[in-house]
């Protein structure tokens, strides 16, 4: 399948007066690639993703181009589209066959390459065998993936989708999380995949635009979102993640801090110092950067979530393996190494603002 760039310039939406959906959005999409526009309800996601498919209009002076085409007034049966919903959208008194063949007979192919598809799509998502069933008969998993294979049977230069497993049970969402992101390697075409899931996020997306309130605040690969967010909203929509303010010097160049003392000369200047809760080691007390009490501890089966009082405002949260045993009220070492602090100000990568806008 041949692959086709996406890019958006200046693409803004307002519904109503003074409520802006989508502030201009400058967004290039590289032929082949996973872009997944991740944040939370109501940041523009969808609408970014409607605009992409055709189903939405810019607002005056937005473009979208695919490839070197300009496609800005092409409705969405002329964009050569495949689109993936939460809600399946199939027809639900159509069999299973007749739901992916749908579009191959609105191209009117020829019965025989209509039944070759339908077999390789069917085999592509794990369907082989279903074809007569009917829609009412299926799971919620095999529901989607019928959906999945009408998108790709018509040979689609892009596939959107919308949240498409947030309906189903966590287990399944893992599983077919992980065959749509060998689906989409093997097939090698452009997609865009809209959720607020951050694990789903990196775990599909070779990169991912963080959105927040209409507008992309990061992108980035998954790790360097992860390790390097570019604000405070990214570092903790994007997992959890402990503030330590620094309370003053230290010794020989370290920041104090409450319980210790942390040693990051990469930070020098900054009142706050953050790291990721699975970043921080226990130690024995004698090699403690940082001490305090053990206020509560979680069971999560992998790990262990303890929060720890050290004197300051908020306890830190700490993930340790889960049969390391820390009761309430254990005092209890730990190590930050300096390499794993981090402040978005001194994030390596520079917010997307910064890299789009000179
Ligand atoms: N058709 C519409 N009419 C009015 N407001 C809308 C419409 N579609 C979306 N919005 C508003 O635009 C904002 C972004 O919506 P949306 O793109 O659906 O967000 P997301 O998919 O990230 O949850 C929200 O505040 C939403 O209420
Ligand atoms: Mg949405």
């Amino acid at each position: 399948m041949n692959s086709v760039s996406i890019t958006l310039t200046q693409c803004s939406r307002t519904f109503t007066k003074g409520n802006t959906a989508l502030h201009p959005l400058d967004l290039h999409i590289h032929a082949g690639e996973t872009l997944v526009l991740l944040g939370p309800s109501g940041c523009g996601k969808t609408t970014t993703l409607r605009i992409i498919s055709g189903l939405e209009t810019p607002d005056y002076g937005g473009r979208v181009l695919f490839g070197d085409r300009d496609v800005t007034a092409l409705p969405i049966e002329q964009r050569n589209v495949g689109m993936v919903f939460q809600n399946y959208a199939l027809f639900p008194n159509m069999s299973v066959a007749e739901n992916i063949a749908y579009g191959l007979k609105l191209q009117r192919l020829p019965r025989t390459e209509i039944e070759q598809r339908l077999i390789d799509v069917m085999r592509m998502v794990d369907l082989e065998g279903l074809g007569g069933r009917r829609i009412e008969a299926l799971s919620g998993g095999q529901k989607q993936r019928v959906a999945l294979a009408r998108a790709i049977a018509v040979r689609p230069k892009v596939l959107l989708f919308d949240e498409p497993l947030a309906a189903l049970d966590a287990k399944l969402r893992h599983r077919l999380r992980l065959e749509i992101g060998q689906l989409l390697r093997e097939l090698g075409i452009t997609a865009v995949y809209v959720t607020h899931d951050q694990d789903e996020a990196m775990a599909l997306g070779d990169r991912v635009a963080v959105m927040q309130a209409g507008r992309i605040v990061q992108l980035g690969t998954p790790k360097e979102i992860y390790h390097q967010p570019a604000n405070v909203f990214v570092a903790d929509f994007i997992g959890a993640v402990n503030c330590l303010e620094v309370t003053g010097p230290g010794t020989s160049g370290r920041f104090a801090v409450h319980g210790g003392e942390l040693d990051a000369p990469h930070l020098k200047g900054m009142s706050h110092i953050y790291c990721r809760p699975e970043d921080v080691l226990v130690v024995a007390l004698p090699h403690a950067q940082v001490q305090g009490s053990v206020i509560q501890s979680t069971f999560l089966g992998q790990t262990q979530q303890l929060m720890v009082d050290t004197g300051g405002k908020t306890p830190l949260q700490v993930v340790v393996p889960s049969r390391q045993y820390w009761p309430a009220g254990s005092i209890i070492g730990l190590s930050l190494p300096s390499n794993m602090l981090f402040h978005p100000e001194r994030s390596a990568t520079v917010s997307y603002q910064e890299q789009t806008h000179g």
